[in-house]
């Protein structure tokens, strides 16, 4: 990080920040419905939703950061931890589900100590829990950034993850 954008962080002021706030602010009115579409418009700006943007969104519904902790945490798309350089999703929809997809899921989680909505220390994994991935022929399915792993098994779960660095 640079020392002009590490000094600004300590600041607390960040012009390129209030210029993202503000444009992502300027398409509402300030409604209370407003928030799942600022928390999505949020999230893909930054990848996850930063506690900054809590706070700022709080202040712009006048709301109570916790309200929007509790409404967000509702749904799975929103992360509130910076992505990691894998994306992993596992798949629980019916298909996966009655072939092991919640075995699988269990089994990412204790290798890689890691839970879904979270990312790893190293930044080298995020997981998620999915719904349907599209391709229920294939069941159980992991994906991997891109990648469908197909009728994945607990043995060749360690050893597909070890190829993403
Ligand atoms: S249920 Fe897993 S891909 Fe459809």
């Amino acid at each position: 990080m640079t020392k002009k954008r590490t000094a600004r962080r300590r600041s607390g002021k960040d012009p390129a920040r209030d210029k993202h706030f503000a444009r992502i602010f300027s398409e509402f009115r300030g409604e209370e419905g407003d928030l799942i579409p600022i928390l999505q418009k949020t999230q893909e700006r930054f990848g996850f939703i930063p506690r900054e943007a809590v706070r700022r969104i709080a202040r712009f519904l006048k709301i109570s950061e916790n309200q929007i902790y509790g409404v967000a945490s509702f749904y799975s798309q929103f992360r509130f931890t910076a992505p990691g350089r894998n994306s992993i999703k596992v798949c629980l929809g019916t298909a996966c589900h009655v072939r092991g997809g919640q075995i699988l899921c269990d089994a990412v989680e204790r290798e890689l100590d890691l839970k879904p909505g979270g990312t790893t220390e190293d930044r080298r994994y995020d997981l998620e829990r999915v719904a349907c991935l599209g391709c229920c022929a294939l069941a159980p399915v992991v994906q991997v950034n891109a990648d469908i792993h197909s009728r994945m098994t607990v043995i060749r779960l360690k050893e597909t993850l070890d190829k993403y660095e």
